[in-house]
């Protein structure tokens, strides 16, 4: 079957850039598993529903409609019903939305066909939390990327203030720890390696390394 690498891990493990390295270097495709849960809390925000319930936003995902595109710059954009909406699904706000949405199984249900379709040749990178674990258990090759939530904290942090904005950083780090917390207890699709992955802790190794590591387990 087409290859997968999935790479699931905790928010801020950087996940992302690792995924998108791979993905340039085996020239193939990406599934930012987080954009959709983000793109369908702007949905429902959208649709001013309430998240009381999770029955009115079961349709909402399963009819979510997003694309994926390059721009002529080269730039990845996100978009929801025509709109674009690549820079408002990274804001916290939206952030802390997703991962409320994310807990809701049928809503995640309503998802997995459409995250599948990403599975085309010549390969796939996906990353998310449950990639391994639920949404391609037949992966070839899995990894679960994490880092302390110190350093998570850190690199959000910098982030932000390369974007120019002006954050603290307890605050961070207790968001992060909420989120992980969030991502740990819920009761369908709870954030764990999966079964054989190879676990890395990214605290003190480069960007560089982790990408080599991946490569050098999946080529094994
Ligand atoms: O920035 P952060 O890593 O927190 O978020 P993300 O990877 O963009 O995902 C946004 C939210 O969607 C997270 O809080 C997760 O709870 C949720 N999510 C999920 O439940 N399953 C996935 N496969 C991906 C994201």
């Amino acid at each position: 079957s087409i290859p997968v690498i999935t790479i699931d891990g905790p928010s801020g493990a950087g996940k992302g850039t690792i995924a998108r390295l791979l993905a340039e270097q085996l020239g193939w495709h990406l599934l930012d598993s987080g954009a959709i849960y983000r793109v369908l809390a702007v949905a429902i925000h959208h649709h001013q529903l309430s998240l009381d319930d999770e029955e009115p936003l079961v349709p909402v995902a399963a009819h979510l409609d997003v694309q994926f595109e390059i721009s002529s710059q080269g730039e990845a954009k996100v978009i929801l019903e025509g709109e674009d909406v690549t820079d408002i699904i990274r804001t916290e706000e939206i952030g802390e939305l997703a991962s409320k949405v994310a807990a809701f199984p049928r809503v995640r249900e309503a998802l997995l066909r459409r995250q599948r379709a990403f599975r085309v040749s010549p390969g796939l990178i996906a990353d998310g939390r449950d990639m391994g674990t639920v949404v391609f258990t037949n992966a070839q090759v899995k990894v679960f990327l994490t880092a302390s939530a110190e350093e998570r904290a850190q690199r959000r942090f910098n982030q932000l203030k390369e974007k120019g904005i002006d954050v603290n950083i307890g605050r961070l780090l207790n968001d992060i720890r909420q989120r992980d917390e969030r991502d740990q207890n819920r009761k369908v699709a709870p954030l764990v390696p999966a079964e054989g992955a190879l676990i890395i802790d990214s605290t003190d190794i480069s960007i560089e390394e982790v990408v080599n590591e991946i490569l050098i387990f999946a080529n094994g």
